[in-house]
């Protein structure tokens, strides 16, 4: 499942973003890709542990936290705290799969990967190309979002950048390792928990409510892992 998930950021958290990334020292992408990802990753980071990467990504994470599409969709058990990207003039990052499992800095935890999110931090007038192409189980998605507006997709799934040909890509990226694994189920409980919400908008009183939400959350006591 892909999801789309608006608003991530206000306007004034995003303009916070911008102003640290353009002054903040960026490195090659390739210092923390895989063998084969080596080959076919032409971009720039922040280093994790960077002070501006540290600061930006614990708002992001306090953001999330209050995002009640992102905690349906997501379920997160664990994240890793949000990277940062930059994409310049003829930069790409070519077809690829992220690692399974992610140590998170400065801890011995370690994160399964179930999903992968991408959350845009510069507008699509500002640059061409850049799009974050994903081959999901039915067709190949093309993903080109507004600024603070993010997308979650299946980690397992091979994806690329097509190369930014004018302007520059500004991304925060992170993966989330879900009470429930499964692509599939977590997608029936994020369609019921919408049913459900969708009703107690329309017919406050019916007593179908509480038996749905039982049902969601026995179904979530069969699936999730803690
Ligand atoms: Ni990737």
């Amino acid at each position: 499942m892909l999801l789309e998930i608006p608003r991530v950021l206000t306007a004034a958290q995003l303009e916070q973003c911008r102003q640290a990334l353009e002054q903040a020292d960026w490195m090659d992408g390739r210092a923390t890709a895989g063998y084969l990802s080596t080959q076919v990753k032409r971009n720039q980071q922040l280093s994790e542990n960077h002070p501006v990467a540290m600061r930006l990504g614990a708002m992001i994470m306090d953001s999330l936290e209050q995002n009640a599409a992102f905690m349906s969709g997501a379920l997160p058990a664990k994240v890793v705290p949000p990277l940062f990207n930059r994409y310049g003039e003829n930069e790409t990052y070519g077809a690829h799969i992220d690692g399974a499992v992610r140590p998170i800095a400065g801890s011995s935890d370690r994160v399964r990967t179930d999903l992968s999110a991408t959350l845009f931090l510069s507008n699509p007038g500002e640059y061409e190309g850049g799009e974050l192409i994903i081959e999901d189980t039915y067709a190949v998605q093309k993903v080109k979002l507004a600024a603070g507006n993010m997308v979650l997709y299946p980690a397992s799934s091979v994806h690329h950048v097509s190369p930014v040909t004018r302007g520059a890509r500004l991304a925060a990226f992170f993966w989330i390792q879900s009470m429930v694994r499964e692509d599939h189920r977590r997608r029936m409980l994020y369609g019921l928990d919408a049913s459900i919400q969708a009703l107690r908008r329309e017919s406050p009183q019916s007593a179908s409510i509480l038996e749905l939400t039982a049902l969601y959350h026995n179904l979530l006591r069969e699936w999730a892992d803690v």
